[in-house]
């Protein structure tokens, strides 16, 4: 019988994504597996049922999809008690946030369940195609500049009309990573004059070639922030004093702030103080993307919106939510190169090869098997 690939609804609060749409279902089922879609799994996407019975799929409640499932998608990780029914030592292909969810990742180990999690992608080049953080991140950071310009109380672009002219915002992107650098794009494409800031030195050409101005800081010995594998490290002391210092001058003259800064594992450094923020203009918006890593925001509330000293300060949750169509349409992508690279035809499943299993494999056999874990 081919593998039984069950798609689920999502549970956890103002999740909007699905882990598969029609176009994935059916290239799924050309590899050779049998879908099964819950009830209603893309609604909130503005993806129907019978677009995925078109598809091929079948529609079920949650008891009917797991019934036998080897394989579960799901945009985050549901609880295992919610997956009874699957076949043993079955796959829940997701995000998992395994250092946040310990416990959930335990519950797998318990369950003999195999937990996947796509967020432990590495960044290797063969894996670009399967890296959810990528492929959402780059939503999240559009979407960022987007709610800045709908909360800001002026206009982003430069414009002279003939009742006078209209200064541009200016707009500074704190951390350049995948989601700052659509922010810078963005908010050039709106017509804001850009800064951006980044611990790692290779962005400095990233931001000029995007036509934003680097704002660095320059001739602290011994600090650049370069982690491993293309992510950021802690930086020194000295370094977070200098960088303080420097984003102090420049933050009384922004309009828009949008920071992005992620340290993988780590909470998310504090960029942003709140003597900093009484000095920036009554009517400035702060976007706070790292709000559900701890926050680079001092007083960032995460799921709400507030305002400090005239600013306010968006801290929504989950952005690429709000963009579910598009959002799930990559997710979804993510998840089918994923399988399909592994898809072995003689087995009639995909079977994970050394590098990427390893890295993303969490639970296996009842055990947390997961290095990461152990740390
Ligand atoms: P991220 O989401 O982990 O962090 C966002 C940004 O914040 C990073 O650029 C980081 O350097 C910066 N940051 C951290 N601490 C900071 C601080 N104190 N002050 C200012 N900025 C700070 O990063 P993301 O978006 O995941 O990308 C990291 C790198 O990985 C990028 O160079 C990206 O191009 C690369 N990448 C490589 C892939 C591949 O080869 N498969 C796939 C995706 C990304």
């Amino acid at each position: 019988m081919p593998p039984g690939i069950a798609v689920l609804l999502e549970s956890a609060e103002a999740e909007r994504r699905v882990a598969a749409t029609p176009e994935t279902v059916r290239k799924l089922i050309a590899l050779g597996a049998r879908v099964a879609v819950e009830r209603g799994a893309g609604e909130r996407a503005g993806i129907a049922d019978g677009d995925y019975e078109q598809a091929g799929a079948t529609v079920a409640d949650r008891a009917g999809v797991l019934a036998g499932a080897d394989i579960v998608l799901a945009v985050q990780a549901p609880e295992p008690a919610t997956l009874a029914g699957m076949a043993p030592g079955g796959w829940v292909v997701a995000a998992f946030d395994p250092v946040r969810r310990r416990e959930t990742v335990a519950g797998y180990a318990a369950a003999g369940l195999e937990a996947l999690a796509m967020d432990w992608m590495p960044r290797i080049t063969r894996a670009q195609s399967m890296d959810i953080l990528s492929s959402q991140s780059n939503l999240a950071g559009y979407k960022a500049v987007l709610e800045a310009a709908s909360a800001y109380g002026r206009a982003f672009p430069m414009m002279m009309t003939a009742a006078g002219t209209i200064p541009a915002a200016r707009a500074f992107v704190m951390g350049v990573g995948v989601a700052g650098l659509q922010a810078i794009a963005t908010a050039r494409r709106l017509g804001a004059q850009v800064s951006a800031t980044d611990v790692r030195s290779a962005t400095r050409d990233q931001i000029q070639s995007l036509g934003a101005k680097p704002i660095f800081v320059e001739g602290v010995a011994g600090i650049e922030g370069e982690g491993t594998g293309g992510y950021a490290g802690e930086t020194s002391e000295e370094y977070r004093r200098a960088q303080a210092e420097l984003v102090a001058g420049h933050i009384a003259k922004q309009d828009i702030v949008i920071t992005t800064a992620l340290i993988p594992g780590r909470p998310a450094p504090r960029l942003v103080t709140d003597a900093q923020i009484a000095t920036m203009r009554p009517g400035s918006v702060i976007v706070d993307l790292a709000v559900e890593a701890g926050g680079n925001v001092e007083g960032a509330v995460a799921g709400e919106v507030v305002r400090r000293h005239g600013v306010t300060i968006v801290g929504h949750r989950n952005m690429p939510s709000l963009l579910a169509a598009d959002a799930s349409a990559l997710f979804a992508r993510n998840l089918y190169n994923f399988l399909a690279a592994f898809w072995d035809k003689d087995a009639g499943r995909p079977v994970l090869d050394a590098e990427i299993g390893d890295a993303i494999r969490l639970t296996k056999d009842g055990q947390v098997v997961n290095p990461r874990l152990s740390q």
